[in-house]
């Protein structure tokens, strides 16, 4: 197969949800269909459960095992599927957002009863942001949930994109029956099933008596008003209009049986989008360009502190990547030669020779790979869109053993390296400030320092809402404005500018007055 052949025949999706709506369960439906695991519950165990605090060695455990399931790399009806898998904990949030900026797409999961959720209105800025294309499945229709309508309502208005049913649902609950198909005006009926999947029934008119006889005469009547309803007031579906992020289709279902799960894959395969172009500093990159590039979205710490290696997650942006070639690191400004690449299967890993545009490629290394780090053939080109997030957390790092100082900054590095939270120091004193999005990851931290740099720290709180970046078009006035501001004045990895504000209000009138700064609350704009 050529290289245009592979690019057509690659999806590369991420599945997001706020926990406990239904994404474990999908992806393992999903692989089942793809033949990727043989039985139900083979994922279960890459899940990061809502632990209590006292639980998260257990999620150190977890992470080691999620190294294998966070690529799942499948076959479907000859589509070669790369599912990337996102943390279901919120408090990995981070985690979850540079995993989106490596996928072409996303499959929303939405709980029928509780709707749009925090976390999910969350994922979706993130998929506003780079335009990402999005399908959603409305999950858990054998449990009463809401009106349909009154979900699609809610999409639209809290997720702020536009949808268009693709399949609807024959009443709820106890006495769900079925979805039918908009895009292929078949019947599914609903049976319970972690296995069979029961093919459609076509109904080319849907005022065919066969449907009173199917579903009940009070359940076809209510099919056919909504059908009414939703021919006249979405519009028809375009593949367009959903690969440019502005429409979402929407699929109904019931993951753990196994329901609309099929219909949603096979819509998927067909509309999806194959890798795209993607934006650097120096120009756009097409998948089809003959010579390699990718980036690192994702850095995974070897479990054993003995061995300080790590894994790379390299997403291929174009060209092909081959085993054991040299390629040049843009930001060392020097080549490697990556001997030990490895490619992500269902459930495990294997060496691979050769990946292509969508493909995620293992890459084990000992520190010179940081998360953003674009790999080429020579060009000094570098990806764009892998921003770091403001984080919500904020705790000044405090050193609690003088001899192991030195240790305390690699470690504290290198773990930031791995993005397990950002490090801001502060200009005045060189106060050294670490962000995070959950509360977990002070004592994922301070549990790594000391077993693997031999580093005692403390945390403490600090009272900060928002880390800012800031910029503007007079260089005059950002000077006076970090002049004036000293205090809240530090610098992140890349030595950015950013203003630590300390409240809502108070940013809000720092913004007043100070009308030519601008605030981003993301590490990457556009002035
Ligand atoms: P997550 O990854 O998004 O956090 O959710 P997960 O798939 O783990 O699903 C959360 C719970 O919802 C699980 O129940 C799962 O079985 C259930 N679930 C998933 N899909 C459906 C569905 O279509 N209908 C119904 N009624 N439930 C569904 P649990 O009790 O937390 O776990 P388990 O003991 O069942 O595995």
């Amino acid at each position: 197969m050529n290289l245009e052949q592979e690019i057509s025949r690659r999806r590369t999706f991420g599945i997001i949800s706020h926990p406990d709506a239904g994404k474990t369960t999908l992806t393992e439906k999903l692989l089942l269909f793809g033949g990727a695991i043989q039985k139900a519950g083979a994922v279960k165990s890459s899940k990061i459960k809502d632990h209590a605090r006292s639980d998260w060695m257990e999620i150190e455990k977890q992470r080691g095992i999620s190294v294998a399931t966070s690529v799942m790399g499948f076959t479907y009806k000859d589509v070669k599927i790369n599912l990337l898998d996102t943390p279901g904990h919120q408090d990995f949030a981070e985690d979850t957002y540079r995993t989106l900026t490596a996928v072409d797409s996303v499959i929303m999961v939405i709980d029928c009863v509780k709707g749009v959720e925090t976390q999910t209105e969350k994922l979706m800025e993130v998929c506003r942001m780079r335009s990402t294309p999005v399908i959603c499945f409305i999950n858990k229709l054998d449990r009463e949930g809401r009106d349909p309508f009154d979900l699609l309502d809610e999409i639209e208005e809290k997720l702020r994109i536009k949808v268009r049913p693709l399949s609807w649902p024959i009443s709820m609950g106890k006495t769900f029956k079925g979805v039918y198909s908009l895009y292929e005006k078949s019947l599914h009926l609903f049976t319970a099933s972690k296995t069979v999947v029961e093919e459609g029934i076509e109904i080319s008119d849907i005022h065919s008596k066969e449907l009173d006889r199917l579903v009940g005469e009070n359940n076809a009547m209510q099919l056919r008003a909504d059908v009414e309803l939703i021919e006249g007031v979405y519009p028809d579906f375009s593949v367009d209009t959903y690969a440019a992020g502005e429409v979402a289709p929407v699929f109904f279902g019931s993951a753990v049986n196994n329901f609309g799960v099929k219909e949603l894959l096979d819509t998927f395969i067909r509309i999806a989008p194959t890798p795209r172009p993607r934006a650097t500093t120096l120009r756009d990159v097409a998948p089809d360009e003959t010579k390699f590039t990718g980036f690192v979205f994702k850095i995974h710490a070897n479990m054993d502190p003995k061995h300080r290696n790590r894994i790379a997650f390299v997403r291929v942006c174009s060209g092909a990547f081959h085993r054991g070639d040299t390629y040049f690191h843009v930001r060392h400004n020097k080549s490697f030669r990556f001997s030990n690449a490895t490619a992500f299967l269902a459930q495990d890993r294997e060496t691979i020779d050769e990946a292509w545009p969508g493909d995620i490629v293992g890459i084990y290394d000992t520190g010179n790979l940081k998360i953003g780090d674009t790999l080429t053939e020579g060009e000094k080109l570098t990806y764009t869109g892998i921003p770091s997030f403001s984080p919500e957390i904020f705790k000044e790092v405090v050193n609690k053993d003088a001899m192991k100082s030195k240790q305390l900054e690699k470690g504290l590095l290198q773990l930031m390296e791995e993005g397990v939270a950002q490090l801001f120091t502060f200009d005045v004193g060189k106060r050294k400030v670490v962000g995070t999005v959950g509360a977990l990851q002070f004592e994922v931290i301070q549990f790594r320092l000391l077993h693997e740099y031999g580093a005692t720290v403390e945390f403490h709180p600090q009272q900060i809402y928002k880390a800012c970046w800031i910029s503007s078009p007079d260089e005059r006035k950002l000077n006076e404005f970090v002049q004036s501001k000293l205090r809240y004045i530090a610098r992140d990895k890349d030595d950015k500018l950013v203003f630590m504000a300390e409240s809502k209000a108070w940013l809000q009138m720092v913004q007043d007055n100070f009308p030519d700064i601008r605030f981003h609350f993301t590490s990457e704009f556009k002035d």
